[in-house]
């Protein structure tokens, strides 16, 4: 902390903005205490002596005059083993309790750890006393439930380690020193502190050519999001963001997942958080949350730490990033983080842009977005981590164009446009096969080939032809009816339709069909693509009636492929495939 705490007063409070005076001497971004509560706020603008300052928590019984001290610190985190399974509010105090709909869980000024400080934790050195260490080093390592966690030097350190012990210790302990080129000593304990709207540094981004398997066939299969990607799922109210999103939570391969519910209703966060602990993990068998942080912002918090959440979000996968892991970040939605903002600007009569929202919201957005990626970390030993990131925006009436759509669109690779026309005829996920798009496709083509399947991307591009193609052909049949189509054009539009029915809708509450591999999904894809081959084939010599195809028993079959489990998935696929050969040389001219 800086000795030198500056106090004013408060001049006037405006909601969650409080201006105050004599402040000079503090720094923009410094944390204040504001009022006799010593609310928790930070610096957003500073005129001369004159501060304006967000405030994270009710402002009400704030009046002119009562104290505002600067702490002279930016807004930061603490950063250690202890994080996972947590339950933060935007500014990272743990939320113990949670109960839907309830007012502030916290009381005010409430200087809650973030870290449990008294928890001892074994750390086992990796480096001896004498070795010169840097920035982004691991210096050993804690075990933290089925993750070992890193202990790393802060971002800003080099010097030589004066000692290092192994042993059982707090995150406040000091667990090595390092005595820095000045010849001060630096104390190294498990946990750092980082300040959460500066991005942690990287040695460089890396292209990225691995895709976040996320077991939803639609987006792996279709529009796939690269491990260090970016993805915006915009949709109207109720097309299905939220599960979406909570899919992605729990099946996506990465190691952390950082889940921001952001000014949503609070029932929908206690959906997380009551299904969370339940659910396993596949690859370690855990329950999920022990791989989950959670940020809860709900709309019922004040409205401040909701623009500070996604911030505390990303810092604290950044942390994971660095260690080295795949680190999985969503937030539910981003729209109401923009409308923090937008409040916020109008309060401090900036001059508004484009619906009332600042002028530097695209800025803002894009430097959000940025944190993301695919790096090369600090230190040693060398290691990629990498940070997905994946935001939730609720357009108004499902208006694209609206400002916080077009400027998350303008950053993000990948779009999985919601329609809620789809969501009406209860196709899940409301996902519309032909606006969306995935900047990632070619960058993953050479993983899919060699881990999905050599013809998958073939398989792929046919199954997205045909979707195109029946987009076409059904304007015709709207015009003059089904009987003006070849017999080829009316089998692809079965094959479509068996694409989107068979295929693409994937019930997020079947305990089977919510989780697909990229082995299954590339198994129903050979099947249904297969089918679409050989029975065109066929159609050349043999001119069978529609309806004879549409009486094979592989139609059917095919249609309930989506809930073969996946230890059973060769052994019924190669039964499937023989059913498909057989009934196709069954079609014969009639
Ligand atoms: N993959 C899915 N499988 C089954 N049902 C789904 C799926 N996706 C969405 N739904 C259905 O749609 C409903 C609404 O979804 P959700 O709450 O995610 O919408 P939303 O876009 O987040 O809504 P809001 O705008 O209110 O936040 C769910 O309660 C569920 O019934
Ligand atoms: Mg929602």
């Amino acid at each position: 902390m800086n000795n030198n705490r500056i106090t004013g007063t408060i001049q006037k409070v405006s909601g969650p903005l409080v201006i105050a005076t004599k402040m000079s001497g503090a720094n923009i971004q410094d944390v204040v205490r504001v009022g006799e509560q010593r609310l928790i706020g930070e610096i957003i603008e500073l005129h001369g002596d004159t501060a304006s300052i967000q405030v994270y928590e009710e402002t009400s019984g704030l009046k002119p005059n009562d104290p505002v001290e600067s702490t002279g610190e930016p807004l930061s985190l603490l950063l250690g083993p202890g994080m996972l399974g947590a339950i933060y509010d935007g500014i990272q105090r743990p939320l113990d309790v949670i109960k839907a709909n309830s007012g502030a869980f916290i009381a005010r000024g409430a200087e809650a750890p973030a870290l449990a400080e008294d928890k001892k934790w074994d750390f086992v050195p990796s480096k001896k006393s004498g070795d010169s260490v840097s920035g982004g080093d691991i210096i050993g390592t804690v075990q933290e439930g089925a993750l070992v966690h890193h202990v790393m030097i802060p971002p800003a350190i080099t010097g030589t380690l004066t000692s290092i012990s192994k042993g059982s210790f707090t995150v406040l302990d000091t667990v090595a020193e390092v005595k820095l080129a000045d010849g001060t000593i630096y104390a190294i304990r498990l946990a750092q502190r980082w300040p959460i709207r500066t991005p942690r540094p990287v040695q460089h981004k890396q292209v990225p050519t691995i895709p976040l398997v996320t077991g939803q066939r639609v987006i792996d299969t279709f529009f796939p999001i690269a491990k260090g990607g970016t993805s915006a799922i915009p949709g109207p109210f109720g097309s299905g963001k939220s599960v979406a999103q909570q899919q992605l939570a729990k099946w996506s391969d990465a190691d952390v997942i950082v889940y921001i519910g952001c000014g949503e209703r609070g029932n929908e966060m206690t959906d997380v958080l009551l299904e969370f602990p339940e659910l396993e993990d596949p690859k370690t068998g855990e329950s999920l949350m022990k791989r989950t942080i959670l940020i809860a912002n709900t709309s019922n918090m004040p409205v401040a730490a909701r623009e500070a959440s996604v911030y505390t979000g990303i810092t604290i996968a950044e942390y994971f990033r660095d260690m080295g892991y795949s680190v999985a970040l969503m937030a539910d939605s981003t729209s109401r983080w923009a409308e923090a903002l937008r409040e916020m600007s109008g309060r401090l009569e900036e001059m508004p842009g484009d619906e009332g929202y600042p002028a530097y919201l695209g800025s803002r957005t894009a430097q959000f977005y940025e944190r993301g990626g695919i790096a090369e970390v600090l230190g040693s030993p060398s290691r990629v981590g990498s940070l997905t990131a994946i935001g939730a925006v609720s357009p108004p009436g499902g208006d694209l164009s609206e400002p916080v759509t077009q400027n998350t669109l303008s950053v993000v690779k990948v779009f999985w446009g919601l329609e809620e026309r789809l969501a009406y005829r209860r196709h899940y996920p409301a996902i519309n096969w032909l606006t969306s798009y995935s900047l990632y496709l070619d960058q993953l083509a050479g993983y899919f080939a060699k881990e999905a399947g050599a013809d998958w991307n073939e398989l792929r591009a046919e199954a997205m032809g045909i979707l195109q193609q029946e987009a076409s052909l059904e304007e015709i049949v709207r015009l003059v009816g089904l009987e003006a189509l070849s017999k080829q054009e009316q089998l692809l539009l079965h094959i479509a339709r068996m694409i989107r029915e068979d295929y693409l809708q994937q019930n997020a509450y079947d305990a089977v069909d919510t989780y697909t591999s990229l082995h299954k999904q590339y198994r129903m894809l050979q099947l249904i693509i297969g089918l679409y081959r050989k029975a065109g084939e066929r159609l050349k010599d043999h001119d069978y009636t529609m309806q004879s195809f549409l009486s094979l028993e592989i139609l059917p079959a095919i249609a309930r492929a989506k809930s073969i489990p996946e230890k059973e998935v060769d052994a019924q696929f190669d039964a499937l495939e023989a059913m498909t050969t057989s009934n196709v040389e069954s079609l014969i001219n009639q």
